[in-house]
């Protein structure tokens, strides 16, 4: 599986590393509100449980099960030295459950400053002819109608003059990495679609209204992968202190030279903005973006 891992910087991170650290006062969410879809465990939660620690103003986490997205809720309570926690049970990927929310934010006036897209549909492990369109079909209606519905509203929420939004989508290695996850096309295919979308979104949006950052978190030990009969011992994972870290940190100026690239969190962000990495993300608009190889 070594394979898999791209190292685009010397340095590749397996945790959270001094940058991008939560408490770093150049990172405080202060005075922020951060939806996050998918918080109450894995990947997700260990985002919100970052933003806690970055002192947000308010998290509010979604998930489907109820005795998840509570526990997980009254954990980052626990936790929270300040940050409003609000713990909602809900389907990102029903339609009418997302317009629910929009319109419950309207109506309470909750405006979203930072909104993390993390959960995603995995796809069936299977060849695409033998899954046929039903399971092809609900993979993109989760991983690229659902994305663009959380977006396309939270980008037209009225924050006032000059204030910014900051999109994070928890995208995959899969979007590019198309040999090792062959086993996973429905995965890779809608995942793609999806980070494609948001590459395409920021190159109409400047960052200076959304910054958009879509970031592989690394190989992370979840539900997802034990869904998979994946075990401690089946990959060297990742820390999930290290997207949790990362996400923080996209969501802040910082990072506005990666706005419409894709990423790795492993990868060191100081080498990614200096040297030869630096100057090449400021003079080829299309590196780090998908595109056809060989043109
Ligand atoms: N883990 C990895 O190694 C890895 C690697 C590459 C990329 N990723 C990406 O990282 C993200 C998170 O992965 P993960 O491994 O943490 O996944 P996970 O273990 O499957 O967790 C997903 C979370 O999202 C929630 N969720 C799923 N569907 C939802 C829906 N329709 N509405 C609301 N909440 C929903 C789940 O809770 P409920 O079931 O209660 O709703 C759960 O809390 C995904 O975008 C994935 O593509 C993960």
């Amino acid at each position: 599986m070594d394979s898999f891992i791209k190292k685009l910087t010397k340095t590749y991170h397996r945790s959270v590393y001094p940058v991008i650290t939560p408490t770093r006062p150049e990172l405080s969410q202060a005075g922020k509100t951060v939806l996050i879809t998918g918080g109450s465990t894995g990947i997700g939660y260990h985002v919100a449980k970052s933003f806690v620690q970055a002192k947000a103003d308010k998290v509010i986490i979604l998930g489907r099960r109820v005795d998840k997205v509570k526990a997980a809720g009254e954990a980052l309570s626990a936790e929270s030295q300040g940050t409003k926690v609000a713990a909602i049970p809900c389907d990102v990927g029903s339609a009418t459950a997302v317009a629910e929310l929009w319109g419950r934010f309207a109506g309470e006036g909750t405006r979203i400053d930072v909104l993390v897209l993390n959960a995603a549909n995995t796809g069936i492990v299977k060849p695409l002819m033998e899954q046929g369109l039903a399971g092809v079909w609900e993979s993109y209606d989760f991983n690229v109608r659902t994305q663009f519905d959380m977006t396309e509203r939270f980008y037209k929420q009225d924050l006032g003059a000059g204030i910014k939004k900051y999109l994070i989508h928890v995208s995959t290695g899969a979007v590019h990495n198309f040999d090792v996850t062959a086993a996973m096309p429905t995965y890779s295919m809608t995942k793609h679609a999806g980070a494609l979308t948001f590459q395409l979104v920021a190159q109409e949006i400047p960052p200076e209204d959304m910054q958009v950052v879509v970031f592989h978190p690394g190989a992370i030990l979840t539900e997802a992968g034990e869904r998979l009969g994946m075990t401690k011992d089946s990959l060297p994972w990742e820390d999930p202190s290290l997207p949790g870290g990362f996400a923080v940190w996209a969501a802040t100026p910082e990072a506005e030279f990666i706005h419409g690239r894709f990423v790795w969190a492993p990868w060191d962000v100081d080498e990614l903005k200096a040297g030869e990495l630096g100057k090449r993300l400021k003079e080829d608009q299309n590196f780090l973006k998908f595109n056809v190889n060989g043109i």
